[in-house]
């Protein structure tokens, strides 16, 4: 079945080597319903997220939540700055990711906690663009006052909040955003890949 971000993709996105459109299609999209969106369908991407690989398997993502229109929707939408206030208003949920500093098996502390759970959100980001949602992560906000807010303990670090909901039109949102809606380039394969020593 094709990606259901794909013909917005195609032209923008060169696909030189072939890769599975799971990838190549995912994209950030900002204009949203302003539906709620069901328990059932955030939990699929819980799970997508679940089956991150991680340094033995020590799984340290975790995903707080609010949907909207219920009580935990306010403390997680007063995190975001103006900017993503105006989008994420129309979003169906928000989550925030944060990950824990040291290993469960000994307290020993982790060095690639975050990269762990860097791997969780992309499964969780690919689930949701290849079931048509927005997922789209955010560091526009609050770190300090998500961790009083949440009641997050000091061995876990904050590390993205994420928009999930139900596409609309880029018609639906204002000049500025409406002009940013559309997915993105890359930089060139030889820009970050390196045989051998660091190159430049
Ligand atoms: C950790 C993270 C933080 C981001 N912060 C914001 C943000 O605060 N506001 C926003 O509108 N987009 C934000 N973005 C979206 C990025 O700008 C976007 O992913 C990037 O431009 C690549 O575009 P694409 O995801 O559409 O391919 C963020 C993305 C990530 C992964």
């Amino acid at each position: 079945m094709a990606h259901p971000f794909q013909a917005e993709v195609e032209g923008l996105r060169p696909n030189p080597y072939s890769i599975n459109p799971l990838i190549l299609d995912r994209w950030s999209p900002r204009s949203m319903m302003g539906e709620e969106i069901q328990t059932q369908e955030l939990m699929a991407l819980f799970e997508a997220a679940r089956w991150a690989p991680s340094s033995y398997n020590n799984q340290p993502w975790r995903f707080l939540y609010a949907r909207k229109n219920t009580p935990a929707w306010p403390l997680f939408f007063d995190l975001m700055i103006d900017f993503n206030k105006g989008w994420v208003k129309n979003a169906g949920a928000i989550v925030l990711i944060i990950s824990a500093n040291n290993f469960e098996k000994n307290g020993k502390p982790s060095r690639t906690h975050s990269f762990d759970t860097g791997a969780a959100w992309m499964g969780m980001a690919l689930e949701g663009s290849s079931r048509g949602l927005v997922v789209h992560g955010m560091e526009g906000f609050d770190y300090d006052k998500a961790k009083v807010s949440l009641s997050i303990p000091d061995d876990y670090q904050v590390e993205a909040l994420v928009a999930v909901g139900k596409r609309a039109p880029a018609e639906a949102l204002p000049d500025e955003l409406r002009k940013k809606e559309a997915p993105s380039p890359r930089k060139a394969l030889n820009e970050f890949v390196f045989e051998g020593k660091f190159g430049r």
